[in-house]
């Protein structure tokens, strides 16, 4: 079924932006044929760039993993965070329209207050941290502007490359006799590699906002558990960030099929990393 998914993107003209992240480079072996920039090869902020790639290209389908993603390095560089996060994904998605192309973005459960336990696509949002804020004005830049478009809000992601979660804790539990890790905020762990598998269902679903993550709630601290044995739980109080968290930033996805349990993701990631 997988292998049949991906012989059909494969032959969709498909271009990725973004595609030296986490994601992106799942993302270009799930679409091997995909035509792929990096940041060094495409900046998403130069109007001018990102218009005549996609003028010139006409892909039938872009996908964009390229963000701000350092979550307290927004608040300290909020004009970068909206550039990037923001007012890009007007440029991208006014190309998108002008081409004829669908476009699937990923967005965060960020978007969301953490005021309820769990979030449906409907969901009112109201972020609280300027990471939130930008990726909601690149949500809203993107249905101003155009019409096909997927929007695929995820949490939590860890993936075989780059800085993660996992890898910082695998990191710090060699470095310290026990790692602190908050225990009052939860969410869904993602692996990188099953949302980039999914990728290739949901461009072929209706236009709209899509919550993907991996199956199962937890807190940091009991991700932290499954990873590491040196884990002690700590309250938010004990643990300041520059950038406010949402209490609760459970996504809900009540369109597509639910993939596998973050724990069954986690041992896939072990198993994958060790190799
Ligand atoms: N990571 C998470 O926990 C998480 C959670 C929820 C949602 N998401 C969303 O999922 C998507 C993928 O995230 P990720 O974890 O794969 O992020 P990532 O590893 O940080 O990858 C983002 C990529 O975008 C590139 N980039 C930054 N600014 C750019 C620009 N101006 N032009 C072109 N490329 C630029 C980065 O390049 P440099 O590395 O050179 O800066 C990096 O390669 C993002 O939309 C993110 O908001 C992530």
């Amino acid at each position: 079924m997988v292998y049949r998914i991906q012989m059909v993107v494969g032959k969709i003209k498909t271009l990725i932006l973004g595609a030296g992240g986490m994601l992106g480079m799942e993302l270009s072996k799930v679409f091997p044929d995909a035509i792929k920039f990096t940041r060094s090869e495409i900046d998403i902020t130069d109007e001018d760039h990102v218009h005549l790639t996609i003028e010139k290209i006409r892909p039938e389908v872009v996908v964009n993993a390229a963000a701000y993603t350092n979550v307290d390095g927004c608040e300290d560089d909020k004009d970068l965070a909206f550039d990037v996060n923001g007012k890009a994904l007007e440029y991208i998605a006014r190309s998108c329209y002008s081409a004829g192309a669908t476009l699937i973005h990923y967005s965060t459960d960020y978007v969301f207050d953490g005021s309820k336990k769990e979030y449906f696509e409907s969901d009112k949002t109201n972020p609280i941290n300027v990471y939130g804020q930008s990726k909601l004005r690149g949500e809203k830049n993107i249905i101003e502007n155009m019409k096909d478009y997927r929007i695929i809000r995820t949490s939590w992601l860890f993936g075989l490359q780059g800085k993660n979660f996992v890898e910082t804790m695998l990191r710090l539990s060699k470095e310290v006799d026990t790692v602190k890790v908050v225990n009052d905020q939860f969410g869904k762990p993602t692996y990188a590699v099953d949302l980039a598998q999914k990728t290739s269902e949901i461009i072929k679903l209706t236009p709209g906002i899509y919550h993907i993550t991996n199956d199962g709630i937890c807190s940091w601290y009991e991700f932290a558990k499954a990873i590491i044995g040196n884990v002690a739980s700590c309250s938010t109080y004990e643990f300041p960030r520059k950038a406010e968290r949402p209490k609760y930033s459970v996504l809900v996805n009540t369109k597509t099929e639910s993939m596998r349990h973050w724990k069954e993701a986690l041992k896939a990631y072990m198993e994958e990393r060790s190799k």
